[in-house]
């Protein structure tokens, strides 16, 4: 049996694990939720590269993981390039906002992308836009939104405070965005968890796009399983920096997992 290590600065990874579970039945996974350094977004680089090694390494003595799901953009974008530098024997696969698939099916060309500021920030982001702004078939404008504090509310499971932001952002978006958005991309992994307050306020004609089934589908190719048998026999390790009750919650009402979490010190 194959197994994968997937981490998040917390719970927002739980909707990358979501899509892995789907795609990868047989797979056993070890989830650390990083909750005693949430958020990374407002972190420096130094802290997150520091720590999402402290995570691999850690993944890769105790767990010997086959390959490694970083389950959060910002530490993607922050902090991957490290991360293969120091494990190139370890397939390792990242998270970035989806403006690709985004571009491909958007119709009004106006796209709405929310993240951390540590991802819209970064060269990686910075490349991926200019990439898709100079080769998509037609023009596509961008309307980055930083998102302060958003993915801290999910985290601590606090539904005013999300709320409010998902006001605050949402008005910010049409603020600035010169034409009619059809499509807005969730680029942190905590924001799915926000995705009915940010659906009710943008409307039934704006598409939210994810990156779970894409990871998962990715994850899967690197893994070398054309076709992974099983069930799911094997329940996710589910483990926490910060609050184990926290993760415990969170992964059974979002993914009805009844496993229980557990504390890592790391
Ligand atoms: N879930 C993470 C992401 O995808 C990080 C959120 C945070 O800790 O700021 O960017």
């Amino acid at each position: 049996m194959k197994t994968v290590g997937v981490f998040d600065s917390g719970v927002g990874g739980l909707s990358v694990l979501r899509a892995l579970l789907a795609e990868l039945p047989g797979v056993r996974f070890v989830y650390v939720a990083d909750s005693a350094y949430a958020p990374y977004g407002e972190r420096t680089v130094s802290e997150i590269a520091d720590r999402s090694e402290r995570i691999t390494a850690w993944l890769r003595n105790t767990h010997h993981i086959d390959a490694l799901v970083v389950a959060c953009n910002t530490a993607t974008a922050l902090a991957i390039d490290s991360l293969r530098a120091t494990h190139p024997d370890l397939p390792i696969v990242g998270v970035e906002p989806a403006l690709k698939p985004a571009a491909a099916t958007s119709h009004t060309r106006h796209i709405g992308v929310l993240a951390t500021r540590g991802t819209l920030n970064s060269e990686r982001f910075a490349r991926l836009r200019t990439q898709l702004e100079n080769t998509a078939s037609s023009p596509v404008h961008f309307i980055c939104q930083p998102c302060d504090g958003l993915a801290d509310a999910i985290e601590r499971d606090d539904l005013p405070a999300q709320q409010t932001l998902c006001e605050r952002y949402v008005a910010a978006l049409r603020e600035h965005a010169p034409g009619d958005m059809d499509t807005v991309v969730l680029g942190c992994t905590h924001y799915p968890f926000a995705a009915d307050a940010l659906a009710q306020l943008l409307g039934p004609d704006v598409a939210l796009v994810d990156t779970g089934e894409a990871v998962a589908r990715r994850t899967r190719d690197v893994l070398n399983m054309s076709d992974p048998k099983g069930t799911n026999a094997t329940p996710p390790v589910l483990l926490s920096t910060g609050d184990p009750a926290a993760l415990s919650l969170a992964a059974q009402r979002w993914l009805d997992l009844p496993t229980r979490a557990a504390k890592l010190m790391v």
